[in-house]
């Protein structure tokens, strides 16, 4: 009894250094550096994520679309998407398992496990795992400039294959900014021109829809100035 007690006393007294000290804030900030540095935008996690589910509404995204999104990362967008969509409508596909061991901490944190979403870690796009699988919606959000000219061609057969007929893919490319690398990934300064060129080898016409900031993205930073590209099949 008197262990009990004892025990008791300590656990409390630990509970009350761990609230004063601030720590839970702590854990809470680790947590966020750590879902930031995953997407690859510190600071800016917020943002990402309402620019991205509010341009996807403004894009026509609807409770029963079928959503795929490409390099979802720690579900930046995804907790949004997936809270939006109706159940079982929303699958991710990441190259990094760490990443997406993130992102299903996200969903449970979110309460969002009743949606049932799924996460695929692929370097193939989901192939084999998707099956005949075809979406309304594709999102690949600040994705294409970190794939090297032959997983782009890649991507681009699988957009194509992936879409249903009247779907639509939406991504952003970086036209002005010097390449350089991002973790494992390059980082690569493209021409419209060469996503156009891949796209339409794979039968995809190409749409230019400006820069982020047209769409009301509220930061100023490099990304700002990348361009939106939509493509759909001819
Ligand atoms: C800059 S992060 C963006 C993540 C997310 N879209 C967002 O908005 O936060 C790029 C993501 O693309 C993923 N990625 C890179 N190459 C990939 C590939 N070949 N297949 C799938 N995902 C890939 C990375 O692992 C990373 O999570």
């Amino acid at each position: 009894m008197l262990f009990r007690t004892r025990q008791r006393i300590k656990h409390r007294v630990k509970e009350l250094i761990f609230d004063n000290a601030g720590f839970q804030e702590m854990l809470e900030l680790r947590d966020r550096h750590r879902l930031e540095d995953a997407m690859g935008f510190r600071g800016q996690f917020d943002e990402h994520r309402r620019f991205q589910i509010a341009f996807l509404r403004e894009q026509g995204l609807v409770p029963s679309s079928r959503f795929l999104e490409i390099g979802c990362g720690p579900l930046t967008a995804g907790i949004p998407v997936i809270e939006y969509l109706e159940t079982g409508n929303y699958v991710g596909i990441d190259v990094r398992s760490s990443v997406l061991d993130l992102a299903w901490k996200e969903v449970g944190k979110a309460g969002l496990a009743v949606k049932n979403p799924r996460l695929i870690r692929s370097s193939s796009f989901g192939s084999p795992e998707l099956g005949a699988q075809t979406f309304d919606f594709i999102l690949s959000f600040s994705v294409l400039y970190h794939l090297n000219d032959d997983i782009l061609k890649n991507y681009f057969e699988t957009v194509r294959n992936r879409l249903a007929p009247t779907g639509v893919c939406f991504a952003n490319v970086n036209t002005l900014h010097e390449s350089s690398t991002w973790l494992e990934f390059p980082f690569l300064r493209r021409t419209i021109e060469v996503y156009k060129n891949l796209a339409a080898e794979n039968g995809l016409t190409t749409d230019r829809l400006g820069d982020l900031d047209k769409h009301g993205f509220r930061l100023s930073g490099a990304e700002s100035r990348n361009e939106l590209l939509s493509f759909r099949i001819r």
